[in-house]
């Protein structure tokens, strides 16, 4: 799964962006966007005057001060890096900038939640008042938690929830057991092997640790 996430990154990288102009009339202030982003879906909450708050992760801040520099759009290996290093911020950014060449959905988490959304301009106000750098985290608060917390008032991630059943039903599959038990074997044809096998699992699960602490 972490395989072809990274695959996708290098695919969404290496396509042209394409010139799509948003009409700004569709978005009213506090409406939820939703864009597709490399690693997962990424959401914003729009302010008005061609203006969207949102929580993305980015390296930028950490390497360099120049304010210009940091301004400019994130772009996907600024973003993998924030991901990785856990450092993001809640900035604001055009609608173009912030669609990163994709189309936007606008609130359509309105259908999936359980909780009626709050009056737009509290929505936006939340939003606002969350401006600056967090600690940001795939799993336990990330972009989704954001716009959640501002819209519904509530800090859940619904692809987290998703992400968690994906991998426990990876873990009780069957395929698992059998995978597991021919590594062993495999394993054990390979003796010569265990020392730098041993190496590559312990990096494998210190970084899924690091991850999803
Ligand atoms: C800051 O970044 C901008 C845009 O990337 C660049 O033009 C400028 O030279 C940089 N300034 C400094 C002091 O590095």
């Amino acid at each position: 799964m972490f395989l072809y996430q990274i695959l996708n990154l290098f695919y969404v990288a290496l396509q042209k962006e394409e010139d799509s102009k948003h009409d700004l009339s569709l978005y009213k202030r506090g409406d939820l966007l939703e864009v597709p982003r490399t690693l997962f879906t990424h959401f914003g909450i729009y302010l008005g005057d061609n203006r969207v708050a949102h929580l993305i992760p980015d390296i930028l801040p950490v390497i360099t001060k120049n304010k210009s520099a940091i301004a400019k759009m994130v772009t996907n290996n600024r973003l993998l890096l924030g991901v990785i290093t856990k450092v993001a911020s809640v900035r604001v950014d055009s609608v173009e900038d912030f669609a990163y060449g994709s189309e936007i959905l606008i609130n359509h988490m309105d259908k999936v939640c359980s909780q009626p959304p709050l009056d737009g301009d509290e929505v936006a106000r939340r939003a606002e008042k969350l401006q600056g750098s967090v600690t940001y985290s795939l799993l336990w608060y990330n972009c989704e938690h954001y716009v959640m917390y501002c819209r519904y008032g509530m800090a859940i991630s619904y692809q987290t929830y998703k992400f968690c059943t994906a991998v426990r039903k990876i873990v009780c599959s069957r395929m698992s057991a059998y995978l597991t038990a021919l590594c062993g074997i495999g394993t054990m044809l390979y003796l010569g092997c265990v020392t730098s096998l041993t190496v590559l699992l312990t990096v494998l699960i210190s970084f899924t640790i690091w991850m999803a602490a």
